[in-house]
């Protein structure tokens, strides 16, 4: 087992009923790096994230978090070990404003450093008090991932974090994961192949349920040009 690594998946399968979808899958994501997960559409990638995270019990595997094994652990108890996931769906409460928003999950988090959340997302500071309806995008993505890292975070799971959202909240986006890097792990699937290149300290390619390729320098991240390489 590689030493430094924040999370490790060892042999993973996961199936939703009848239907196998994640076939053997094993990565490990060194502490303070950023990996990237790529993948057409119906790879797997959701699911792998959700099964990290407790929202799906794998049918063998398992998930190991700074050395402890988390595997079959429920989303609340993977949470409190500071491994937090952001959903595709970008859903925050629309009815509360991004303070309360945030005020939620301090509740629930008990340790909270507000001043983390600002200095990472210094743009939520003046939508404080705006409902979630009326958020963009972009806005959305950075209350969930402020919402993410108020509490103690030591691995944070995004999935498709740019999804969606114009290239100029991309970039901001990007510089915020690159600050975020130095904090914590993260672990970010990403179908825009320019921004996980820029990310990326490692890349994994998933097809079809299984992990098929792992690119861990520069020349072969770079190397993976087009979307039709996926
Ligand atoms: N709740 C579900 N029930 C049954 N099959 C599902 C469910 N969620 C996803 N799948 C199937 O699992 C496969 C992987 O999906 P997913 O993990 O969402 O892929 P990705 O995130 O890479 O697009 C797909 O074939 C998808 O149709
Ligand atoms: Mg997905």
């Amino acid at each position: 087992m590689a030493t430094g690594a924040a999370l490790q998946v060892n042999n993973m399968n996961v199936s939703y009923g009848e239907s196998r979808v994640l076939f053997d899958a094993s990565l490990t994501f060194p502490a303070s790096a950023v990996s990237v997960i790529v993948g057409r559409n119906g790879a797997g990638k959701t699911t792998l994230l959700k099964a990290i995270a407790g929202f799906l019990k794998p049918g063998s595997g398992s998930v190991v978090l700074g050395g402890d094994e988390i595997t079959g652990l429920r989303p609340y108890q993977v949470v409190r070990k500071g491994l937090k996931y952001i959903p595709q769906d970008k859903e925050v409460f629309s009815d509360l404003t991004v303070r309360e928003n945030l005020e939620l999950a301090s509740y629930a988090m008990k340790d909270h450093d507000w001043s983390k959340v600002l200095r990472y997302f210094p743009k939520l500071q003046q939508l404080m008090h705006r409902k979630g309806a009326y958020l963009s995008g972009g806005e959305r993505q950075m209350l969930m991932m402020g919402r993410a890292i108020l509490g103690k975070t030591h691995v944070l799971l995004v999935d498709e974090p740019t999804e969606g959202l114009a290239p100029s909240i991309v970039q901001d986006l990007v510089a915020a994961f690159k600050q975020l890097a130095s904090h914590c792990t993260l672990v970010l699937v990403e179908q825009n192949l320019a921004v996980a290149r820029e990310l990326a300290d490692q890349l994994y390619l998933m097809k079809e349920g299984k992990v098929v390729a792992h690119l861990a320098d520069r020349a072969g991240i770079e190397s993976l040009a087009f979307e039709k390489d996926l």
